[in-house]
């Protein structure tokens, strides 16, 4: 059993790659909605959150693999759930900082992201480690996580917002925007044509699946598994109802409540 979790819906994203990359892989998913945002929360309570939501995953659900499929909580806290859970991989999300510096022709990148990640360590020693001489832009994007779990994912406000926020990024000279919060691949559509022939968007999200299939033991066999499981901490039957709003409607799930686990 893999288990996946984010304060919301945005690790969906990572999920879903883990589903095309593993058909037949048994997944779990917790959102921890009770508290969505974390973005906006100070890193000592997302790690109370990450280790409670983890031990939950292994104890309750079994599971033998775990991803963080959240930059904000990988940053806060993925250290730690590696010692809490020494026997099994513990894969983390980091925004695509190496990806993208590699590839940028203009040397110059921007990683958007949640208030949290970007004033995080975490993230500075990856920019320090895997940048070399690219310049690189932090923006924090309030409001944006919860713009998707709102599911609204458009519209002429939010498109000002969002276009404002890039604009001046690309007349910099970014030609890479690195998606850093999970929530973000589902903004992607509107990101892509304000920066079309300018930037390219950098998402994490398949490479991490490939990152779980390599570290998923058993292999998930043929003709077994391929079931899903959602748990949400609050309003499970809204993950349900979302699946289809984000794309993701071919994702066959099983939807139950974890409110218990909303108070640790
Ligand atoms: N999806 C998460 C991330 O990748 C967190 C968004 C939030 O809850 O603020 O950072």
């Amino acid at each position: 059993m893999i288990g996946a979790f984010d304060s919301g819906l945005g690790g969906l994203s990572v999920l879903a790659a883990i589903a095309r990359e593993l058909p037949r892989a048994d997944l779990v998913y917790l959102a921890d909605t009770a508290h969505v945002p974390y973005g906006n929360k100070p890193d000592d309570f997302i790690r109370g959150r990450v280790l409670a939501i983890g031990r939950h995953l292994v104890e309750a659900h079994g599971c033998t693999l775990l991803v963080v499929a959240c930059n904000t909580a990988t940053a806060a806290a993925v250290n730690e759930l590696r010692l809490q859970h020494p026997g099994i991989p513990v894969i983390g999300v980091e925004p695509g900082v190496k990806p993208a510096a590699q590839d940028s022709v203009s040397k110059r990148i921007a990683v958007l992201t949640t208030e949290a990640t970007a004033k995080s360590e975490r993230l500075a020693r990856l920019i320090r480690e895997h940048a070399g001489k690219v310049a690189v832009d932090i923006i924090a994007c309030p409001g944006w996580a919860t713009r998707v779990e709102t599911l609204h994912l458009d519209g002429p406000e939010f498109t000002a917002e969002v276009r404002a926020t890039v604009e001046p990024l690309l007349e910099r000279g970014a030609d890479r925007l690195v998606l850093g919060c999970t929530h973000y691949s589902f903004i992607a559509p509107l990101l892509a044509p304000l920066v079309r022939g300018r930037a390219e968007l950098v998402d994490v999200a398949a490479a991490v699946a490939r990152q779980v299939q390599r570290l998923a033991s058993p292999p998930p066999g043929a003709g077994t598994g391929g079931h899903l499981t959602l748990l949400a901490t609050s309003r499970p039957e809204r993950l349900q109802a979302a699946l289809p709003a984000l794309g993701l409607g071919q994702l066959a799930a099983h939807v139950t409540g974890a409110a218990a686990l909303a108070r640790c």
